[in-house]
């Protein structure tokens, strides 16, 4: 037996990549959004690309700057996660709010989080319209990763990454989460 899934529920059957957190700055605002809806691209260059709504503060300071960076939280950052999908950067602060710590990036303009575990930092080179939301494509300028969590290619067990099933509901490393 199989259950009939409304089409607007359907995304949440396509099991997303982890969840990211995404910086963006513009002149003297900076900001950081929850994200789910992530995808490399390319390898040769190396692109990625990100579904951004239309309405966030993200999708207006990612289109003044041109940049962005991808940041991924371990699981003990769900809390974080979770504030930071909740508020618009219009109205709060989200570093202060969630207290996360932006530091230098190394090739972009815009901060990153320094509790993440990865970091991946973006110039934009395509945008596409797709309905309601923003598909930026980013080429990758620099990568980094905490030595001890991301072995030769692969995250290692230890790195607890998170990933959305939908509503209220995360899982990583195969333990769920319904918070
Ligand atoms: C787990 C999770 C995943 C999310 N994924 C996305 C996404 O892929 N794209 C998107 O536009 N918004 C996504 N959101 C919603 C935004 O994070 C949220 O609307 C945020 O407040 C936008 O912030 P901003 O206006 O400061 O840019 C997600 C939220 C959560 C909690």
């Amino acid at each position: 037996m199989k259950k009939e899934v409304p089409i607007s529920k359907a995304y949440h059957l396509i099991n997303t990549g982890c969840v990211l957190l995404i910086t963006s700055a513009h002149e003297d605002k900076k900001n950081v959004m929850t994200l789910a809806w992530q995808t490399p691209v390319s390898v040769k260059p190396v692109l990625v690309g990100i579904a951004v709504s239309k309405s966030h503060f993200t999708t207006q300071l990612i289109k003044g700057s041109r940049e962005f960076t991808i940041n991924i939280p371990g699981a003990e950052l769900l809390e974080k996660v979770k504030k930071c999908g909740m508020f618009s950067g219009r109205e709060v602060d989200k570093f202060r709010e969630a207290n996360l710590t932006p530091v230098s990036g190394k090739n972009v303009k815009v901060p990153l989080i320094d509790e993440c575990i990865g970091h991946i930092e973006c110039k934009v080179v395509n945008e596409h319209i797709t309905g309601d939301h923003v598909f930026f494509v980013g080429e990758v300028i620099a990568a980094y990763a905490r030595e001890d969590l991301f072995i030769s290619t692969s995250w290692a067990e230890d790195a607890s990454l998170l990933h959305h099933l939908g509503g209220k509901t995360y899982y990583t490393n195969g333990k769920i989460y319904t918070t």
